[in-house]
């Protein structure tokens, strides 16, 4: 695991669409694994950047995202799908076609969990992937107590999750209790893995990643397992970290 401490937020986010440009870059047909929430936002703005720069080209990239509320359509603004048009696809020239989040609308949740990981496995797996980390130590939707071997499945958010989540929403109530998500082990095949995480809120959890026991109790800690993972953190992210040399 390699530990980045950034000197603040837009460095990070500086950082982290420099390594996925470079994955693009040096792989035009690059399949990136993308991730939703606040931590990204940053990250996401500077590729539409790099790619109205003329620095990037999105054209035969593809992607899959970590995960989408269940029983939520593709058209509400609190979706994920509605989250990556908004902060990333409309700004860039990927294809349409190239872009892949579960279906929350699916009625067959198995069917569409199957789909989504063959879809992934004929793209050629993920190149990169990119996530973020739950205060609750979640990676994509797979809460504490997930089986490290599950590939994507419908899941139960946990609270601690759905008050996480509910500042997007109008109320706690409207917050979906359920995701379809991509496992730890559709994550763990990704060949390389980049971890962000930013603010105070976060440093329990980090620390618990870098410096825990592998547990499914801290579903983050099994990237310790992965032989290619960079983890981006702000100062106040790392803060509860011993210092490094
Ligand atoms: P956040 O979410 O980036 O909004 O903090 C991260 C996560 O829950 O995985």
């Amino acid at each position: 695991m390699e530990v980045i401490i950034a000197k603040d937020y837009d460095t990070l986010s500086k950082q982290a669409a420099m390594l996925l440009a470079s994955q693009v870059i040096s792989q035009p047909g690059s399949v990136l694994g993308l991730a939703t929430g606040s931590t990204p936002v940053g990250a996401y703005k500077n590729l539409v950047a790099f790619y109205n720069e003329g620095i990037v080209d999105f054209s035969r990239a593809i992607v899959f995202n970590l995960d989408e509320y269940y029983g939520v359509a593709p058209e509400n603004p609190c979706s994920y799908r509605w989250f990556m048009e908004d902060n990333l696809f409309k700004h860039i020239n990927i294809r349409q076609e190239n872009t892949h989040i579960p279906n929350g609308l699916a009625r067959d949740t198995a069917a569409e969990c199957r789909e989504y990981e063959e879809k992934i496995r004929r793209a050629g797996g993920i190149d990169l992937q990119l996530l973020g980390i739950g205060g609750n130590g979640h990676i994509g939707f797979n809460e504490p107590g997930d089986s490290f071997k599950s590939a994507t499945h419908l899941v139960e958010l946990d609270s601690g999750t759905i008050a996480a989540n509910s500042r997007f929403f109008a109320s706690r109530d409207e917050v979906p209790r359920q995701a379809i998500s991509m496992g730890i082990k559709s994550i763990m095949a990704a060949r390389r893995i980049i971890l962000l995480a930013s603010g105070a809120g976060k440093a329990k959890a980090v620390y618990e990643m870098v410096q825990g026991p592998v547990t499914p109790e801290h579903p983050a800690s099994v990237l310790q397992l992965h032989p290619q993972v960079i983890i981006i953190l702000d100062q106040e992210a790392a803060s509860l970290l011993p210092p490094r040399a």
